[in-house]
Protein backbone atom coordinates (compact mmCIF):
# COMPACT_ATOMS: atom_id res chain seq x y z
CA UNK A 1 0.00 0.00 0.00
CA UNK A 2 1.34 3.31 -0.62
CA UNK A 3 1.54 5.94 1.96
CA UNK A 4 2.31 9.75 1.61
CA UNK A 5 1.35 13.59 0.85
CA UNK A 6 -2.11 13.50 -0.55
CA UNK A 7 -2.37 17.46 -0.31
CA UNK A 8 0.17 20.48 0.60
CA UNK A 9 -0.42 24.02 1.02
CA UNK A 10 1.66 26.79 2.55
CA UNK A 11 0.67 30.64 4.61
CA UNK A 12 2.73 33.58 5.35
CA UNK A 13 1.70 37.29 6.48
CA UNK A 14 0.61 39.40 3.95
CA UNK A 15 3.53 41.32 5.09
CA UNK A 16 7.66 41.35 3.54
CA UNK A 17 10.36 43.46 3.64
CA UNK A 18 12.77 43.69 0.62
CA UNK A 19 16.56 42.26 1.07
CA UNK A 20 18.06 44.84 -1.15
CA UNK A 21 16.94 47.55 1.20
CA UNK A 22 17.44 45.61 4.73
CA UNK A 23 21.15 45.34 3.19
CA UNK A 24 21.35 48.53 2.64
CA UNK A 25 19.41 49.45 5.89
CA UNK A 26 22.59 47.75 7.60
CA UNK A 27 25.35 48.86 5.39
CA UNK A 28 25.64 45.74 3.85
CA UNK A 29 26.37 45.06 -0.42
CA UNK A 30 23.00 44.17 -1.23
CA UNK A 31 24.61 41.05 -3.09
CA UNK A 32 25.62 39.33 -0.18
CA UNK A 33 22.41 39.10 1.02
CA UNK A 34 20.67 38.50 -2.86
CA UNK A 35 23.68 36.19 -4.15
CA UNK A 36 25.87 35.49 -0.72
CA UNK A 37 23.02 34.37 1.10
CA UNK A 38 20.40 34.01 -1.73
CA UNK A 39 17.48 35.48 -0.36
CA UNK A 40 15.38 37.96 -2.12
CA UNK A 41 11.91 38.73 0.44
CA UNK A 42 11.85 38.20 4.09
CA UNK A 43 8.21 37.38 5.41
CA UNK A 44 7.27 39.44 8.59
CA UNK A 45 5.51 38.43 11.01
CA UNK A 46 2.98 40.69 12.82
CA UNK A 47 1.57 39.99 16.11
CA UNK A 48 -1.40 39.02 14.81
CA UNK A 49 -0.27 35.63 13.39
CA UNK A 50 1.62 33.18 15.15
CA UNK A 51 2.15 29.20 14.59
CA UNK A 52 -1.77 28.63 15.50
CA UNK A 53 -3.23 31.07 12.78
CA UNK A 54 -0.66 30.34 10.36
CA UNK A 55 -0.89 26.78 10.97
CA UNK A 56 -4.74 27.06 10.44
CA UNK A 57 -4.79 29.29 7.32
CA UNK A 58 -2.64 26.57 5.71
CA UNK A 59 -4.57 23.85 5.92
CA UNK A 60 -7.98 25.47 5.62
CA UNK A 61 -8.03 26.18 1.99
CA UNK A 62 -6.44 22.44 1.20
CA UNK A 63 -8.92 20.67 3.46
CA UNK A 64 -12.65 19.36 1.94
CA UNK A 65 -15.28 18.43 4.51
CA UNK A 66 -14.81 15.08 4.04
CA UNK A 67 -10.73 15.06 4.16
CA UNK A 68 -11.80 17.23 7.80
CA UNK A 69 -14.08 14.35 8.53
CA UNK A 70 -11.35 11.53 8.11
CA UNK A 71 -8.68 13.54 9.99
CA UNK A 72 -7.83 11.75 13.09
CA UNK A 73 -4.43 12.64 13.84
CA UNK A 74 -2.73 16.00 14.12
CA UNK A 75 0.10 16.74 14.85
CA UNK A 76 1.91 20.30 14.81
CA UNK A 77 5.82 20.19 14.65
CA UNK A 78 7.55 23.96 15.87
CA UNK A 79 10.02 25.42 17.75
CA UNK A 80 7.82 28.30 18.28
CA UNK A 81 5.49 27.51 20.94
CA UNK A 82 3.18 29.39 22.29
CA UNK A 83 2.74 27.43 25.51
CA UNK A 84 4.62 25.22 27.47
CA UNK A 85 2.15 22.91 27.97
CA UNK A 86 -0.95 23.12 25.51
CA UNK A 87 -0.44 21.91 21.84
CA UNK A 88 -1.03 23.97 19.18
CA UNK A 89 -2.40 21.09 17.67
CA UNK A 90 -5.06 21.80 20.09
CA UNK A 91 -5.99 24.99 18.54
CA UNK A 92 -5.70 24.38 15.07
CA UNK A 93 -7.84 20.85 15.29
CA UNK A 94 -10.62 23.46 16.92
CA UNK A 95 -10.35 26.22 14.60
CA UNK A 96 -10.77 23.91 11.67
CA UNK A 97 -14.07 22.09 12.82
CA UNK A 98 -12.72 19.23 13.21
CA UNK A 99 -13.80 15.88 14.90
CA UNK A 100 -12.81 15.51 19.02
CA UNK A 101 -12.94 11.78 19.02
CA UNK A 102 -8.79 12.49 16.99
CA UNK A 103 -5.40 12.77 18.92
CA UNK A 104 -3.30 16.40 18.80
CA UNK A 105 -0.41 17.03 19.88
CA UNK A 106 3.20 19.22 19.17
CA UNK A 107 6.44 17.58 18.54
CA UNK A 108 9.64 19.58 18.82
CA UNK A 109 13.22 19.19 17.90
CA UNK A 110 14.36 22.54 16.33
CA UNK A 111 13.73 22.55 12.29
CA UNK A 112 13.03 19.10 12.15
CA UNK A 113 9.83 18.72 14.11
CA UNK A 114 7.83 18.61 11.06
CA UNK A 115 9.74 15.59 9.69
CA UNK A 116 9.13 13.58 13.12
CA UNK A 117 5.82 14.40 12.56
CA UNK A 118 5.46 13.20 9.07
CA UNK A 119 7.24 10.02 9.27
CA UNK A 120 4.74 9.45 12.60
CA UNK A 121 1.84 9.58 10.33
CA UNK A 122 3.03 7.87 7.76
CA UNK A 123 3.39 4.76 10.49
CA UNK A 124 -0.27 5.86 11.95
CA UNK A 125 -1.85 5.43 8.16
CA UNK A 126 -0.06 2.48 7.89
CA UNK A 127 -1.93 0.73 10.36
CA UNK A 128 -5.05 2.65 9.91
CA UNK A 129 -5.34 3.29 5.88
CA UNK A 130 -8.85 4.73 6.16
CA UNK A 131 -7.59 7.18 8.27
CA UNK A 132 -5.79 10.70 7.60
CA UNK A 133 -2.94 12.67 8.88
CA UNK A 134 -3.22 16.87 9.14
CA UNK A 135 0.78 17.38 9.67
CA UNK A 136 2.31 21.43 10.36
CA UNK A 137 5.03 22.63 10.53
CA UNK A 138 4.88 26.15 11.23
CA UNK A 139 7.67 28.61 12.93
CA UNK A 140 8.41 31.93 13.34
CA UNK A 141 12.43 32.79 13.13
CA UNK A 142 14.26 35.48 15.46
CA UNK A 143 17.70 36.12 15.61
CA UNK A 144 17.16 39.91 16.63
CA UNK A 145 17.56 43.35 14.81
CA UNK A 146 21.24 44.09 13.37
CA UNK A 147 22.47 40.57 13.85
CA UNK A 148 24.23 38.60 11.51
CA UNK A 149 21.16 36.37 11.71
CA UNK A 150 18.74 38.66 10.80
CA UNK A 151 19.03 38.08 6.91
CA UNK A 152 17.67 34.22 7.50
CA UNK A 153 14.57 35.27 9.48
CA UNK A 154 11.34 34.73 7.80
CA UNK A 155 7.94 32.88 9.12
CA UNK A 156 5.22 30.57 7.98
CA UNK A 157 3.33 27.11 7.75
CA UNK A 158 3.24 24.12 5.47
CA UNK A 159 0.17 21.82 5.83
CA UNK A 160 0.34 18.59 4.50
CA UNK A 161 -2.51 15.37 4.23
CA UNK A 162 -1.52 12.31 4.85
CA UNK A 163 -3.01 9.41 3.56
CA UNK A 164 -2.90 5.88 1.67
CA UNK A 165 -3.04 6.32 -2.16
CA UNK A 166 -1.93 9.96 -1.84
CA UNK A 167 -2.32 12.00 -5.04
CA UNK A 168 0.93 13.81 -4.53
CA UNK A 169 3.84 11.69 -3.56
CA UNK A 170 4.37 8.46 -1.80
CA UNK A 171 7.44 7.48 0.62
CA UNK A 172 9.52 4.79 -0.88
CA UNK A 173 11.56 2.82 2.20
CA UNK A 174 12.99 4.01 5.06
CA UNK A 175 14.93 6.54 6.27
CA UNK A 176 18.31 7.32 7.43
CA UNK A 177 19.32 9.06 10.45
CA UNK A 178 21.87 11.00 12.24
CA UNK A 179 21.87 12.31 15.98
CA UNK A 180 23.82 14.31 18.03
CA UNK A 181 23.96 16.65 21.18
CA UNK A 182 25.58 19.75 20.15
CA UNK A 183 25.15 23.65 20.69
CA UNK A 184 24.82 25.07 17.28
CA UNK A 185 21.52 26.64 17.27
CA UNK A 186 19.56 26.87 20.71
CA UNK A 187 16.74 29.24 22.10
CA UNK A 188 16.53 28.97 25.96
CA UNK A 189 13.63 29.17 28.22
CA UNK A 190 12.86 32.79 28.44
CA UNK A 191 13.98 33.77 25.16
CA UNK A 192 12.17 35.03 22.29
CA UNK A 193 15.34 35.13 20.17
CA UNK A 194 17.56 32.22 18.81
CA UNK A 195 21.15 31.82 20.27
CA UNK A 196 23.44 30.78 17.47
CA UNK A 197 27.01 29.81 16.22
CA UNK A 198 26.38 30.87 13.07
CA UNK A 199 29.59 29.25 10.91
CA UNK A 200 29.65 26.10 13.31
CA UNK A 201 25.91 25.46 12.61
CA UNK A 202 26.84 25.61 8.66
CA UNK A 203 29.61 23.34 8.57
CA UNK A 204 27.67 20.91 10.98
CA UNK A 205 24.51 20.93 8.11
CA UNK A 206 26.95 20.05 5.69
CA UNK A 207 28.53 17.13 8.34
CA UNK A 208 24.89 15.95 8.64
CA UNK A 209 23.59 16.10 5.27
CA UNK A 210 27.05 14.42 4.00
CA UNK A 211 26.64 11.32 6.64
CA UNK A 212 22.75 10.56 6.25
CA UNK A 213 22.66 10.98 2.50
CA UNK A 214 26.21 8.50 2.06
CA UNK A 215 24.55 6.07 4.65
CA UNK A 216 21.07 5.64 2.61
CA UNK A 217 23.11 5.58 -0.55
CA UNK A 218 24.89 2.09 0.94
CA UNK A 219 22.15 1.52 2.40
CA UNK A 220 19.91 1.15 -0.56
CA UNK A 221 22.26 0.98 -3.53
CA UNK A 222 21.63 3.97 -5.12
CA UNK A 223 23.87 6.65 -6.66
CA UNK A 224 23.09 10.41 -7.82
CA UNK A 225 21.84 8.90 -10.81
CA UNK A 226 18.52 7.58 -9.05
CA UNK A 227 17.31 10.73 -7.77
CA UNK A 228 15.71 12.88 -10.25
CA UNK A 229 15.61 16.12 -7.71
CA UNK A 230 17.51 16.79 -3.97
CA UNK A 231 15.53 18.52 -1.67
CA UNK A 232 17.20 20.17 1.66
CA UNK A 233 16.22 21.82 4.81
CA UNK A 234 16.49 26.22 3.65
CA UNK A 235 17.69 28.31 6.59
CA UNK A 236 18.24 30.36 3.67
CA UNK A 237 18.88 29.33 0.03
CA UNK A 238 22.44 29.28 -0.38
CA UNK A 239 22.93 26.54 2.61
CA UNK A 240 21.12 24.48 0.30
CA UNK A 241 23.27 25.22 -2.69
CA UNK A 242 26.54 24.59 -0.51
CA UNK A 243 24.22 20.92 0.49
CA UNK A 244 23.56 20.50 -3.23
CA UNK A 245 27.13 20.76 -4.33
CA UNK A 246 28.26 18.10 -1.94
CA UNK A 247 26.16 15.70 -3.51
CA UNK A 248 27.72 17.17 -7.16
CA UNK A 249 31.19 15.41 -6.48
CA UNK A 250 29.59 12.27 -7.63
CA UNK A 251 28.02 13.63 -10.22
CA UNK A 252 28.26 13.62 -14.23
CA UNK A 253 27.85 17.35 -15.96
CA UNK A 254 24.48 16.43 -17.43
CA UNK A 255 23.18 14.90 -14.28
CA UNK A 256 24.71 17.62 -12.06
CA UNK A 257 22.54 20.11 -14.54
CA UNK A 258 19.20 18.92 -13.76
CA UNK A 259 19.74 18.89 -10.64
CA UNK A 260 21.02 22.52 -10.50
CA UNK A 261 18.18 23.37 -12.67
CA UNK A 262 15.58 21.61 -10.40
CA UNK A 263 16.96 23.09 -7.32
CA UNK A 264 16.84 26.18 -8.56
CA UNK A 265 12.75 25.73 -8.90
CA UNK A 266 13.26 24.30 -5.06
CA UNK A 267 14.15 27.33 -3.72
CA UNK A 268 12.02 29.87 -5.73
CA UNK A 269 9.41 29.98 -2.57
CA UNK A 270 12.22 29.98 0.57
CA UNK A 271 13.59 32.85 -1.64
CA UNK A 272 10.77 35.36 -1.10
CA UNK A 273 10.16 33.74 2.13
CA UNK A 274 12.97 33.37 4.06
CA UNK A 275 13.21 30.79 6.94
CA UNK A 276 10.36 28.66 8.62
CA UNK A 277 12.23 26.69 10.26
CA UNK A 278 10.06 23.54 10.52
CA UNK A 279 8.49 24.28 7.36
CA UNK A 280 11.33 24.94 5.42
CA UNK A 281 12.34 21.44 3.80
CA UNK A 282 8.50 21.16 2.48
CA UNK A 283 8.13 25.19 0.80
CA UNK A 284 11.00 23.77 -1.23
CA UNK A 285 8.92 20.88 -1.79
CA UNK A 286 5.94 22.96 -2.23
CA UNK A 287 8.41 24.90 -4.44
CA UNK A 288 9.37 22.52 -6.78
CA UNK A 289 6.13 20.95 -7.44
CA UNK A 290 4.66 24.10 -8.33
CA UNK A 291 7.33 25.71 -10.32
CA UNK A 292 9.16 22.62 -11.90
CA UNK A 293 8.31 21.51 -15.50
CA UNK A 294 10.15 18.64 -16.68
CA UNK A 295 9.72 15.99 -13.61
CA UNK A 296 7.43 13.32 -14.21
CA UNK A 297 5.14 10.86 -12.17
CA UNK A 298 7.66 7.80 -11.02
CA UNK A 299 10.58 10.26 -10.65
CA UNK A 300 12.32 10.10 -7.32
CA UNK A 301 12.79 13.05 -4.97
CA UNK A 302 15.46 12.72 -2.19
CA UNK A 303 14.67 14.56 0.79
CA UNK A 304 17.59 16.46 3.85
CA UNK A 305 15.49 17.28 7.03
CA UNK A 306 17.80 19.12 9.40
CA UNK A 307 16.91 20.61 12.70
CA UNK A 308 20.20 21.77 15.41
CA UNK A 309 20.79 20.38 18.39
CA UNK A 310 21.28 18.26 16.38
CA UNK A 311 18.89 15.77 14.37
CA UNK A 312 19.51 14.78 10.51
CA UNK A 313 17.11 12.80 8.28
CA UNK A 314 17.28 11.78 4.33
CA UNK A 315 14.49 10.11 2.90
CA UNK A 316 12.95 9.34 -0.52
CA UNK A 317 9.83 10.11 -1.88
CA UNK A 318 8.02 9.51 -5.64
CA UNK A 319 5.76 11.52 -7.61
CA UNK A 320 2.36 9.97 -8.54
CA UNK A 321 0.64 9.46 -11.44
CA UNK A 322 -0.74 12.72 -13.11
CA UNK A 323 0.35 14.50 -9.80
CA UNK A 324 0.25 17.84 -11.59
CA UNK A 325 -3.25 17.97 -11.97
CA UNK A 326 -3.66 17.49 -7.99
CA UNK A 327 -1.80 20.55 -7.02
CA UNK A 328 -2.94 23.74 -5.75
CA UNK A 329 -0.91 26.18 -7.26
CA UNK A 330 -1.98 29.42 -5.71
CA UNK A 331 1.42 30.10 -3.86
CA UNK A 332 2.95 32.04 -6.66
CA UNK A 333 0.19 34.54 -6.66
CA UNK A 334 -0.26 34.06 -3.12
CA UNK A 335 3.32 35.64 -2.61
CA UNK A 336 2.99 38.39 -5.39
CA UNK A 337 0.00 39.77 -3.60
CA UNK A 338 1.87 40.05 -0.10
CA UNK A 339 2.47 44.47 0.92
CA UNK A 340 6.44 45.26 1.11
CA UNK A 341 6.72 47.23 4.29
CA UNK A 342 9.41 49.83 4.51
CA UNK A 343 12.70 48.65 7.52
CA UNK A 344 11.40 51.10 9.72
CA UNK A 345 7.84 49.70 10.18
CA UNK A 346 9.41 45.75 9.82
CA UNK A 347 11.67 47.04 12.66
CA UNK A 348 8.33 48.36 14.37
CA UNK A 349 6.26 44.69 14.19
CA UNK A 350 8.95 43.01 15.08
CA UNK A 351 9.60 44.61 18.45
CA UNK A 352 6.15 44.25 18.83
CA UNK A 353 5.58 40.79 18.69
CA UNK A 354 8.55 40.37 20.67
CA UNK A 355 6.77 40.62 23.74
CA UNK A 356 2.50 40.17 23.85
CA UNK A 357 1.07 41.91 27.15
CA UNK A 358 -1.66 40.35 29.32
CA UNK A 359 -4.90 41.44 29.02
CA UNK A 360 -4.35 43.62 25.52
CA UNK A 361 -6.03 43.79 22.20
CA UNK A 362 -4.52 43.50 18.94
CA UNK A 363 -4.57 46.00 15.67
CA UNK A 364 -6.00 43.63 13.18
CA UNK A 365 -5.29 46.50 10.46
CA UNK A 366 -2.91 45.29 8.56
CA UNK A 367 -3.62 41.52 8.61
CA UNK A 368 -6.29 40.38 6.06
CA UNK A 369 -6.26 36.47 7.17
CA UNK A 370 -9.26 34.24 8.07
CA UNK A 371 -7.47 33.46 11.29
CA UNK A 372 -6.08 35.79 13.43
CA UNK A 373 -5.24 36.24 16.88
CA UNK A 374 -7.66 38.86 18.40
CA UNK A 375 -5.15 39.26 21.73
CA UNK A 376 -4.55 38.00 24.86
CA UNK A 377 -7.39 37.84 28.10
CA UNK A 378 -6.75 36.70 31.34
CA UNK A 379 -3.33 34.85 30.01
CA UNK A 380 -5.71 32.83 27.08
CA UNK A 381 -4.48 33.28 24.14
CA UNK A 382 -8.35 34.76 21.66
CA UNK A 383 -8.33 33.44 18.17
CA UNK A 384 -10.83 34.41 15.29
CA UNK A 385 -11.84 32.71 12.33
CA UNK A 386 -12.98 35.91 10.40
CA UNK A 387 -15.55 33.73 7.86
N1 LIG B 1 28.40 39.41 -3.08
C1 LIG B 1 28.19 38.08 -3.10
N2 LIG B 1 28.43 37.27 -2.01
C2 LIG B 1 28.86 37.84 -0.87
C3 LIG B 1 29.11 39.24 -0.78
C4 LIG B 1 28.86 40.03 -1.95
N3 LIG B 1 29.06 41.35 -1.94
N4 LIG B 1 29.53 39.51 0.48
C5 LIG B 1 29.56 38.32 1.15
N5 LIG B 1 29.16 37.32 0.34
C6 LIG B 1 29.01 35.89 0.66
C7 LIG B 1 30.14 35.34 1.52
O1 LIG B 1 31.26 35.01 0.73
C8 LIG B 1 29.45 34.12 2.12
O2 LIG B 1 29.42 33.09 1.16
P1 LIG B 1 29.87 31.60 1.55
O3 LIG B 1 28.98 31.19 2.68
O4 LIG B 1 29.64 30.82 0.31
O5 LIG B 1 31.30 31.70 1.98
C9 LIG B 1 28.01 34.59 2.31
O6 LIG B 1 27.86 35.75 1.49
C10 LIG B 1 27.68 34.98 3.74
O7 LIG B 1 28.64 35.90 4.17
P2 LIG B 1 29.27 35.80 5.63
O8 LIG B 1 29.74 34.40 5.88
O9 LIG B 1 30.22 36.89 5.84
O10 LIG B 1 27.93 36.06 6.46
P3 LIG B 1 27.72 36.31 8.00
O11 LIG B 1 28.95 36.09 8.79
O12 LIG B 1 27.10 37.64 8.11
O13 LIG B 1 26.64 35.18 8.44
C11 LIG B 1 25.30 33.23 8.55
C12 LIG B 1 26.02 34.23 7.62
C13 LIG B 1 26.32 32.51 9.43
C14 LIG B 1 24.54 32.22 7.71
C15 LIG B 1 24.30 34.02 9.44
O14 LIG B 1 23.34 34.64 8.64
C16 LIG B 1 23.62 33.18 10.49
O15 LIG B 1 24.13 32.97 11.60
N6 LIG B 1 22.38 32.67 10.18
C17 LIG B 1 21.59 31.85 11.11
C18 LIG B 1 22.12 30.45 11.26
C19 LIG B 1 21.79 29.53 10.11
O16 LIG B 1 20.91 29.76 9.32
N7 LIG B 1 22.50 28.41 10.05
C20 LIG B 1 22.26 27.41 9.03
C21 LIG B 1 22.52 26.00 9.50
S1 LIG B 1 21.58 25.68 10.97
C22 LIG B 1 20.03 25.22 10.38
O17 LIG B 1 19.88 24.93 9.23
C23 LIG B 1 18.88 25.22 11.33
C24 LIG B 1 18.13 26.48 11.16
O18 LIG B 1 17.19 26.55 10.38
C25 LIG B 1 18.57 27.64 11.93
Amino acid sequence: MDIGIDKINFFTSNLYVDMTELAIARNEDPDKYLIGIGQSKMAVIPPTQDIVTMGANAAESMLTDEDKEDIDLVIVGTESGIDNSKSAAAYIADLLGLRDDIRTFEIKQACYGATAALQMAKAQVTLNPDSKALIIGADIAKYGLNTPGEVTQGGGAVAMLVSANPKLLSFEGGSTYLSRNIMDFWRPLGHSEALVDGKYSSNVYLDFFNNVYSNYKDKTGFTIDNFEALLFHLPYTKMGLKALREAQKDADAKVSAKLAHRFEDSRLYNRQVGNLYTGSLYLSLLSLLENNDDLKSGDRLGLFSYGSGAQGEFFAMLLRKDYRKYLMNTTNEFLQKRTCISVEEYEKIYLKSLHYENNSELDLDMDDAQFVLTGIKENQRQYKNRI
